[in-house]
């Protein structure tokens, strides 16, 4: 485990980068330092591997002062990468990523054979590994820089902004990357954003900083969204915190409707069947797949027209995904109603608004009873 005590930065010009920081980072998980340019993330992230000394206080490795660590073993235990990756631009993809192997003498061939199978697992074909970095898009660098720090399989790796340089869509691939690795690998990663969705989405816990280096909250994200410390944290949270907040709620407990689903072909009995009590039926194809919505009254048996149906949208993964996309299933659906498919994509259930606003409030009311609540995706 990495325990920063009470570190403070001061820069000879006298700025206070860092103040009095304590922090416990826990293995084994990610830990995301967040705040606003210039709150000292990147200052508190070079104070763990020393590339930046602290003036006061200690940072505890496994419960050793890593002032008491021969500095080049410290580095090799702690993977590091940057925004646009900073790769060696004289070197091929390969030897990017054997750098630190060689450094530890790794004969070259061991060292090519560990690269290659990085690439692998961070998602970069093999035909890249004989390119320079000038030759591959950003995305592509940044899974070299990651590629790269895990090289020497370090149980630490520091991340300082590796993703901000890349476009949204690429962005989200790397993190969902990112989040795969890690969940493989067991790493302890520290990792640096201004970003506080990219802190929600990938963050065990995060730490929130504000101008001047000190901590204003520490906790996990759903924590965070839900009671943030003070109003600095609240307005660095944004818009939206409370629909973010259903994120982490799964939509398992949902009470889904099956009665109101109809096949295409229904005889006349079970559509008159399916159409009491409820606005809209949903029509699937005969392998149960949603099709569309329409009143009862308009279906008349072996002349449904998947055409004249209402759309029915995107449905959301009934049990797997959050009441965040249950919520905006329902929003978007010109019903009302929200529809759940199961993971073969058959409907397995109709759900309308207000179910789900009951659901939120119930998850609500029980979130606050318990800090124990985990990420759902969706
Ligand atoms: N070598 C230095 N000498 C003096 N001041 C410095 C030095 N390096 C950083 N600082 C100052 O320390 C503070 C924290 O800098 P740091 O780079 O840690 O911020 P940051 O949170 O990483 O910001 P950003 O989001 O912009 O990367 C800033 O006010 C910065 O100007
Ligand atoms: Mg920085």
């Amino acid at each position: 485990m990495i325990r920063i005590d009470s570190v403070t930065k001061r820069y000879p010009d006298g700025t206070v980068a860092v103040d009095r920081l304590s922090l416990e980072i826990p293995d084994r998980s990610i830990t995301v330092l967040v705040g606003p340019s210039g709150c000292g993330k990147t200052t508190t992230l070079r104070m763990i591997n020393r590339m930046i000394e602290p003036s006061e206080g200690t940072i505890l490795i496994d419960g050793v002062d890593s002032r008491q660590q021969p500095v080049n073993t410290l580095r090799r235990s702690m993977g590091y990468v940057i925004q646009n990756a900073g790769l060696f631009q004289h070197r091929t993809i390969v030897d990017n990523i054997a750098t630190v192997p060689r450094l530890l003498g790794w004969s070259k061939d061991k060292a090519r054979a560990r690269a290659r199978e990085l690439m692998e697992r961070v998602g970069l074909d093999a035909s890249l590994a004989r390119r320079y970095p000038y030759q591959l898009s950003g995305g592509q660098q940044q899974r070299v820089g990651v590629a790269r720090a895990l090289a020497a399989d370090p149980p630490v790796l520091l991340m300082d902004e590796p993703f901000s340089a890349v476009d949204p869509v690429v962005r989200k691939g790397l993190q969902d990357e990112l989040l795969r690795i890690q969940d493989e690998l067991g790493k302890t990663i520290v990792f640096v954003t201004h970003d506080i969705d990219e802190a929600v989405k990938l963050g065990t816990m995060v730490a929130v900083l504000r101008t001047g280096g000190r901590l204003a909250q520490f906790a996990p994200p759903a924590e965070l969204l839900s009671d943030p410390a003070d109003a600095f944290v609240e307005d660095f949270l944004g818009a939206d915190r409370g629909i973010r907040r259903l994120s982490f709620f799964s939509s398992a407990g949902l009470d889904l409707l099956t009665a109101p689903i109809v096949a295409i072909d229904a005889s006349a009995e079970q559509i008159a069947r399916a159409g009491t009590d409820v606005p809209y039926l949903l029509v699937t194809d005969v392998e149960g797949k949603p099709l569309g919505w329409s009143e009862p009254r308009d279906l008349t048996a072996g002349t449904i027209e998947p055409a004249e149906l209402l759309p029915c949208g995107r449905p959301f993964v009934a049990g797997r995904d959050s009441l965040r996309a249950a919520l905006d299933c329902a929003v978007l659906s010109p019903t009302g109603w929200a529809v759940a498919v199961d993971a073969e994509g058959r409907a397995a259930g109709v759900v309308s608004q207000q179910t789900i606003g009951e659901a939120i409030r119930g998850a609500h009311a029980e979130g606050s009873r318990s800090s124990e609540t985990t990420k759902v995706s969706g």
